[in-house]
């Protein structure tokens, strides 16, 4: 007879075994970073918290801004922002990390908001976004300038310690030792500039403007007297520029500035109009008309009427058609 002792014991034993069992199928370790591990461009290195405030404090993050972390780690700037209220996107490519960044969202009280996708920042549209935050390198930024400022004027970017080569910040901050951040302490603010340079008419004479980045120099023609500027400065589509004791401030809204001019005491609006933007992209008009001179110079080096070149074939059947 099997005594009652036995049977105890072979169950309590079949219960461990089925724990164990549970346990071993539902128990996954939650993946840890280490700092410095490779990544595809760059490696991962966490910003300490104290700077991701100091970064969102600088870009003015608002509920009203659409935050998109360049490379996004553990999720962490994207969180800080989406509990700002804006809307956030973190780029990163390590889906390691993605799936992390998902988690400690959720953890934070922010799964909604804040969004992770697993992609590469090269390949990914941020056209979007009203914040750029980064913690890439000095030759990533680099690459990625031409895109961002190609952004809306406007476009806050931010990056932790890496600079954007000779297109100087607006702003930098640093987190001072003992303030719970070691290594990579510093921030820079860029506000991608309105495009101007070019020939603008005002009643009083004709503006001349150069630019690089945000910084302005040029000329104010009345008459037969022309004045350099000085101070010039463009922070998104705000301009300010001052010719002789005029100072000029103004908001760029397309082919048109306008604003107030301040001189002896006294201040009056001031208007302006594009007579010619260095900037402007060829139009669809522009670039059909160059193909049509193309075509035209074969058509007479040859005596014969085809295209240029095999690519421009399908835009001459598009001329055709239209004109
Ligand atoms: C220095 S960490 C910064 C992480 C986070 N932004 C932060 O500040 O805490 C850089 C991150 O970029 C990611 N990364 C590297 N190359 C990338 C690429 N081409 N596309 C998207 N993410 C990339 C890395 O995996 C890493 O998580």
């Amino acid at each position: 007879m099997i005594s009652s002792r036995f049977v105890r014991q072979s169950l309590l034993m079949l219960c461990l075994l089925i724990a164990a069992a549970c346990a071993n199928t539902r128990y996954q370790p939650e993946y840890q970073p280490e700092f410095n591990q490779p990544g595809k461009d760059v490696a991962w290195w966490p910003t300490a918290q104290v700077l991701v405030n100091k970064m969102l404090d600088m870009a003015k993050v608002t509920p009203e801004d659409y935050v998109i972390d360049l490379g996004s780690g553990d999720g962490r700037l994207v969180i800080t922002a989406s509990k700002r209220g804006a809307r956030a996107l973190g780029i990163e490519y390590n889906p390691d990390l993605v799936a992390l960044s998902k988690l400690n969202a959720v953890r934070e009280g922010v799964g909604e908001r804040a969004q992770f996708v697993h992609g590469d920042l090269f390949k990914s549209d941020f056209s979007e976004a009203t914040v750029i935050t980064m913690f890439l390198s000095e030759a990533i930024n680099h690459k990625l300038r031409p895109q961002i400022l190609n952004l809306k004027p406007g476009t806050r970017i931010v990056s932790n310690s890496f600079s954007m080569a000779d297109w100087a910040p607006d702003e930098t901050a640093t987190i001072e030792e003992g303030e719970k951040c070691s290594t990579y302490c510093k921030a820079l603010l860029w506000i991608v500039p309105a495009k101007v340079e070019g020939i603008w008419r005002l009643p009083q004479g004709e503006l001349t403007l150069k630019q690089s980045f945000q910084m302005l120099s040029g000329t104010l023609k009345s008459g037969a007297n022309t004045v350099p500027i000085t101070n010039g400065r463009l922070r998104g589509d705000s301009i300010n520029f001052s010719v002789g004791d005029a100072n000029y401030t103004g908001r760029v809204n397309g082919s048109t500035i306008q604003g107030t001019v301040e001189s002896g005491g006294s201040t009056a609006p001031w208007m302006a109009t594009q007579a010619q933007n260095a900037f402007r992209a060829p139009s669809e008009k522009q670039n059909i008309l160059g193909l049509l001179i193309q075509a035209k110079v074969t058509t007479e080096q040859t005596g014969q009427v085809k295209a240029a070149n095999s690519a421009s074939l399908p835009l001459i059947a598009v001329i055709a058609a239209r004109f």
